[in-house]
C-alpha cells in the first residue's frame, strides 16, 4: 500500500469514528499513521491491541490487511464491545475482555496499546510477546511506557524505543515504539525521514498539525 492510501484510509476512519458517540478518546490520526505504516511494512500475522474501545484502530488495522492469522482485541467495557459487534471488521478478529482468554500457545510480533495498563498487565502483555516484536503505545503514556521499559530491561530483553510527538502534557498526537527487530533501527531511521517528509505535506493538508514533529529520543536499551 503507498503512502497515500494509508493517509486516505486514516482519514476515512478517523472522520468515520469521530462522529460516533464516546469519540472523545479514539486514537488520534498520528498514531493511526504510524500504526498503518508498521503493518504495511512489516505485515505481522499476530495482533494484539488492548483498549480497542469504539474499534477506530482495529477497524484501520483490518483496512490495511485482512489477512492476519490472528487479531486479538481486548476490551474490557461491554458498550464499547457492543459497539465493535456491529462492525464489518468483526468477523476478522477475536474479541475478548481478558488476558485469559488468550490461548497459552498464542505469541504476538504486533501489539498497539491503547489505554492504561497496570503493571500486571504489562507482565502479560511481555508474557506473549513473539522473539521479534513490535509494540506501539498510542499517546505520550510516560508511567505505562517506563513500567513496560522497566520491565523489559529487568528481563534482559533487548530493544529500542522511539518516541514520537510533540506535547508533553497531553496524549494527544504522540505514540512510542518499542521493537528488538533486527532491522528496526534502519527502519525507525527511514521512517523518521519518511514521516517528516510526510509531515510536511500534511501540515499544508491539515492544520492540526502545527509544526515540524521531530522524533524526540532514539535510544538502544538492553
Ligand atoms: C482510549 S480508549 C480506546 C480507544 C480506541 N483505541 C479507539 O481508538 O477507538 C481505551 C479503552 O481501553 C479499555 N481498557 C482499559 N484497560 C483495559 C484492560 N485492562 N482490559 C481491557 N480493556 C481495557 C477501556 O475500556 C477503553 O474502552
Amino acid at each position: 500500500m503507498e503512502w497515500q492510501e494509508i493517509d486516505d484510509l486514516v482519514d476515512t476512519t478517523y472522520a468515520a469514528f469521530s462522529e460516533k458517540h464516546g469519540s472523545e478518546q479514539i486514537a488520534t490520526k498520528q498514531a493511526l499513521r504510524v500504526i498503518g505504516y508498521f503493518l504495511n511494512r512489516n505485515r505481522p500475522e499476530n495482533v494484539l491491541e488492548v483498549g480497542a474501545g469504539l474499534g477506530t484502530i482495529t477497524s484501520f488495522a483490518n483496512s490495511i490487511n485482512k489477512r492476519y492469522s490472528t487479531y486479538y482485541a481486548l476490551e474490557r467495557n461491554s458498550w464499547c464491545q457492543s459497539q465493535m459487534r456491529h462492525q464489518s471488521f468483526f468477523q476478522f478478529i477475536h474479541l475478548i475482555d481478558s488476558f485469559d482468554k488468550i490461548p497459552e500457545s498464542t505469541t504476538f510480533e504486533f501489539v498497539i496499546i491503547d489505554d492504561l495498563t497496570s503493571h500486571s498487565d504489562i507482565q502479560k502483555i511481555v508474557r506473549c510477546l513473539c522473539r521479534e516484536f513490535v509494540i506501539v503505545i498510542e499517546g505520550h503514556r510516560y508511567p505505562q511506557r517506563f513500567a513496560l521499559i522497566s520491565y523489559l530491561g529487568k528481563l534482559s530483553i533487548p530493544f529500542r524505543y522511539i518516541s514520537i510527538g510533540k506535547s508533553k502534557d497531553s496524549y494527544k498526537g504522540a505514540c512510542v515504539i518499542l521493537s528488538n527487530e533486527a532491522s528496526i533501527y534502519k527502519k525507525l531511521n527511514l521512517y523518521h525521514s519518511l514521516l517528516r517528509v510526510r509531515l510536511g505535506l500534511l501540515y499544508m493538508k491539515f492544520r492540526e498539525i502545527r509544526a515540524r514533529i521531530p522524533i524526540r529520543k532514539i535510544f538502544g536499551l538492553r
